[in-house]
């Protein structure tokens, strides 16, 4: 018997307990989860899919991207986690959308969808639609492209810093090496010689001083603040038309990501691509994002210019977050938090998600999960006591605070 299962397994005192499971259970979810697998990887293998299949246009022409109610699910032995779970929003060219919200939240998986990199066979988007306005005029549906095709995209039009600078770039080659080969995959009639030529240029890009040296070096001789800069190098070298930057100055000093998140905005404009940054900090959205889209727990919870969302929060989460952030202004020094947990993504209740940690709970909010009510032609929130509540900026709310102590 292996250990998970013993430790899973259901006993009499606890059959009332959903997570437990017995081995008959735990056998079940694992033939339903095969089947329902292989009917999605099949779909994804098959070959000379023809184009038309794949094509599609945009609902607005000056988007780039459009995830219209995503859901990627990942089909695990205990149970099905909905890490997205119909996630809808735009990204305009030319501009840069923020996402943000609590680890876990669905932000990587929801930018893993859009480049069919999420972890299979688990990982499978069931349900919903991203279209992509590629650089050669033609609108694709990543939903339903085979993953041949997939591969052009990828590295030539869509480029991803991803999350972990550290564990990104392959130990025991070094850094020239893996940056010519993007260059070299992706490049169309590219040589060794400009490979190499483009991969220093982009190091200069970056601010590396001394580039040459560092194209001859091994990652584990570089600082984290190089290694992020190399990262996005090796991302920009094919001149994306979309970068997405999940968690990209995470690593970073201050100082370095500062410079990062200039050189990124100076990039995009220079490109003029868009960006989908990812991002804990909400310093770091106010300063860098047009556009901000706030998750909980799979879902879009509030969205809206970074005016909006920063100086008019809709949702209590959003509100919680902003007071979340350290400020001069606190009168004891404490940080505020928001008390209590997500709910367990395998067993999401049907009510709002976010009912059990909220403090301004309407009777409504025990019914049905609450539609996104709009309050201007680009901010809605998803929740009841907004829609009838008072307008409510953040630093009322603290400022408010202060006054009661
Ligand atoms: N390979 C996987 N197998 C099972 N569940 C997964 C897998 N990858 C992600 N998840 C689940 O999907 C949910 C969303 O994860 P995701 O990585 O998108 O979070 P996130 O918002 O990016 O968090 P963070 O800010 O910590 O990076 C989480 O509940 C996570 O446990
Ligand atoms: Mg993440």
């Amino acid at each position: 018997m292996n250990i998970k299962r013993f430790f899973t397994r259901k006993t009499v005192e606890d059959e009332s307990n959903p997570l437990y499971l017995t081995l008959r259970e735990e056998m079940r979810i694992s033939r339903e989860n095969n089947k329902i697998i292989k009917r999605f990887e099949k779909a994804k293998a098959r070959k000379n899919v023809p184009e038309e299949e794949y094509l599609t246009t945009m609902k607005n022409p000056d988007n780039v991207v459009e995830f219209e109610d995503l859901h990627t699910f990942f089909f695990t032995d205990v149970g099905t986690v909905k890490a997205v779970n119909g996630v809808s929003f735009d990204v305009p060219q030319g501009k840069i959308v923020g996402i943000v919200g609590e680890s876990g939240c669905g932000k990587s998986v929801t930018s893993l969808s859009l480049m069919q990199l999420v972890q299979e066979p688990q990982g499978q988007i069931v349900k919903g639609s991203i279209r992509y306005r590629a650089s050669n005029g033609k609108t694709y549906e990543i939903t339903k492209m085979p993953r041949n095709r997939m591969l052009q995209i990828r590295g030539n039009d869509i480029a991803m810093i991803f999350q972990e600078p550290m564990t990104s770039l392959n130990p025991v080659f070094r850094i020239g090496d893996q940056m010519d080969e993007v260059v070299l995959l992706h490049v169309e009639g590219a040589t060794e010689k400009s490979a190499k030529a483009r991969s220093i240029e982009m190091l200069k890009l970056v601010g590396i001083a001394m580039p040459e040296k560092i194209y001859d070096q091994y990652p584990h001789e570089l600082s984290g603040g190089m290694r992020q800069r190399v990262m996005i190098a090796m991302a920009l070298s094919c001149d994306p038309r979309l970068i997405i930057a999940d968690e990209p100055t995470t690593a970073l000093d201050v100082t370095i990501q500062a410079q990062i998140l200039e050189l990124l905005r100076e990039i995009k404009d220079k490109i003029n691509g868009s960006i989908m940054l990812i991002t804990h900090d909400l310093g770091v959205i106010a300063e860098m994002a047009d556009l901000v889209v706030v998750m909980y727990a799979g879902r879009i919870i509030e969205q809206g210019t970074v005016r909006e969302i920063f100086h008019h929060p809709k949702h209590p989460y959003t509100i919680g977050l902003m007071r979340s952030k350290p400020s001069g202004k606190t009168v004891d020094n404490r940080l505020y938090s928001i008390k209590g947990q997500v709910p367990n993504p395998i067993n999401m209740p049907d009510h709002c998600y976010f009912l059990n940690r909220c403090d301004r709970v309407q009777p409504e909010c025990l019914g049905e999960y609450p539609p996104m009510f709009w309050h201007s032609p680009d901010h809605c929130a998803a929740c009841y006591w907004s829609k009838t509540g008072e307008l409510c900026d953040d630093e009322g709310e603290r400022e408010k605070e202060s006054n009661d102590e």
